[in-house]
């Protein structure tokens, strides 16, 4: 049997493969339409997501929701930081929090139909004063990580100047390896 991964982000599902693939998981891209409840939690997104899909899909599958959250804004944009990239973009992010400390948060929910199971993963930092570099997507250009015990840390380099440095300690990554953890407990894939 097999995992799906519903994300309509083909980076992501990359990802996602390569790190599954070292617990011994293989996975499917699916991207049906599902709809995205509004909630201040991203559990309670990510899990409405995953039970939806699961009911058009009928089989094992885990969904991924993500965001940027600024403690000086209370969080924002948080859950909405799809919407917020679309309308402010960067500059808007910069004009409001420049320098501030920021959090990049994934949530994975995972279900065979029956309990929905949700993975957590995050990385501290802080926005940066400009703008900078080509890798990845959304705010990367404006998030620099905070050093962390064992990786190997690229200074005041963006997450998007420094790609390897995002695939090694990203928020994604570590809500992949706890899904990757249960699901090499529970033998099931
Ligand atoms: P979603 O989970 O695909 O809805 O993503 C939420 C939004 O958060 C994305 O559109 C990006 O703007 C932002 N985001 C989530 N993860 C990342 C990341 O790893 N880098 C940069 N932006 C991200």
């Amino acid at each position: 049997m097999q995992v799906s991964f519903v994300t309509g982000n083909s980076g992501k599902f990359a990802e996602a493969e390569k790190i599954l693939k070292e617990f011994g998981v293989n996975i499917s891209y699916q991207n049906p339409q599902v709809n995205e409840i509004r909630s201040d939690s991203l559990e309670e997104i990510a899990s409405a997501s995953a039970r939806e899909a699961h009911a058009g899909l009928g089989q094992p599958l885990f969904v991924e929701d993500s965001g940027l959250f600024i403690p000086l804004l209370d969080g924002f944009p948080g859950p909405y930081s799809a919407w917020v990239f679309r309308k402010l973009g960067n500059r808007g992010i910069l004009r409001l929090a420049s320098g501030k400390p920021a959090k990049f948060r994934a949530c994975i929910a995972y279900t065979d139909g029956e309990a929905v199971h949700a993975f957590m993963g995050s990385v501290k930092g802080k926005i940066s004063d400009q703008s900078r570099g080509t890798g990845g997507f959304g705010y990367d250009p404006i998030f620099i990580p905070e050093k962390f015990p064992g990786i190997r840390h690229s200074g005041e380099k963006t997450f998007a100047e420094s790609p390897g440095m995002k695939f090694a300690l990203s928020h994604r990554k570590r809500a992949l390896e706890k899904l990757g953890k249960f699901l090499q407990e529970s033998r099931k894939y």
